[in-house]
């Protein structure tokens, strides 16, 4: 079984946070009872993954340092930073990971992503993969607001970002399986009308090749970059946690 690198994504101005988001990075805000980006950390710890890359970028990224110190605290084996110059998107970020990755296989986690359960089956079956990427799918009653995929029996047929009419209701959440021919995808990569490297150009660019893989997330998943999906999230982790484990 492959070992797999964690890469959690926090940069980002946190615009649609604003004013809140003036005097600290989005990720470090509290939902219910911790700050944002312990959750997708102990989704990674709670996956088996011991190494983890931090990327991260705006004006406050010395409070990461402050608050998770080299990782010891929250049970991270070895935790490594990284800084994003700029806006360029999740794919631009992703990219300042490749030496990290060393040539092997990562699990890309967004920030901002909370889930209820674990993706430990994921993370199981993505090491065995002999190579490509799995993405993770989730029914959502506002699909329009993520990238959406359509499938096709057990493939995926077609990744569109946030279509005004979505061919499905299957968002493709912010947890990415990849292998290294990722950095070499996203070298090429031009800019979206946002003016950012599209992490959905990235799926798509593994599904062209055929060697994209999906599963469908058990139990909910919620981003928390809104109002009203950091207060939707904050209820759903007071209600009933998050990162459970079986
Ligand atoms: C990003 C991705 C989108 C994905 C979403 C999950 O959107 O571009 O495909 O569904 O994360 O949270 P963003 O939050 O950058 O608008």
């Amino acid at each position: 079984m492959d070992k797999i690198r964690g890469v959690v994504l926090a940069g980002g101005l946190g615009n649609r946070l604003l004013p809140v988001t003036k005097v600290t990075n989005k990720h470090l805000l509290p939902v219910y009872d911790r700050p944002m980006i312990f959750y997708p950390i102990q989704t990674l710890i709670n996956a088996g993954i011991e190494e983890i890359l931090l990327v991260t970028g705006g004006q406050h990224a010395g409070d990461f340092l402050q608050l998770l110190g080299n990782g010891t605290e929250l049970g991270i084996r070895k935790l490594q930073y990284t800084y994003q110059e700029g806006e360029g998107g999740i794919a631009d970020a992703l990219s300042l990971a490749e030496d990290f990755a060393d040539g092997g296989k990562i699990c890309v986690i967004l920030g901002d992503n909370i889930i209820q359960r674990n993706i430990r089956g994921a993370a199981r079956a993505y090491a065995e993969q002999s190579d490509g990427a799995k993405i993770l799918l989730k029914e959502v009653p506002d699909p329009e607001r993520f990238g959406v995929a359509e499938t096709d029996g057990d493939r995926v047929a077609n990744i569109v970002e946030k279509p005004a009419n979505p061919a499905s209701s299957l968002a493709v959440i912010g947890i990415y399986f990849y292998d290294s021919v990722v950095f070499d995808i996203i070298r090429p990569l031009k800019p979206s009308q946002r003016g950012e490297l599209e992490i959905t150009d990235v799926n798509n660019a593994y599904l062209k090749k055929g060697n994209l893989t999906f599963d469908v997330l058990d139990g909910w998943w919620t981003d928390a970059g809104t109002f009203e999906s950091l207060h939707r999230a904050s209820n759903l982790v007071h209600d009933g946690g998050a990162n459970l484990v079986d």
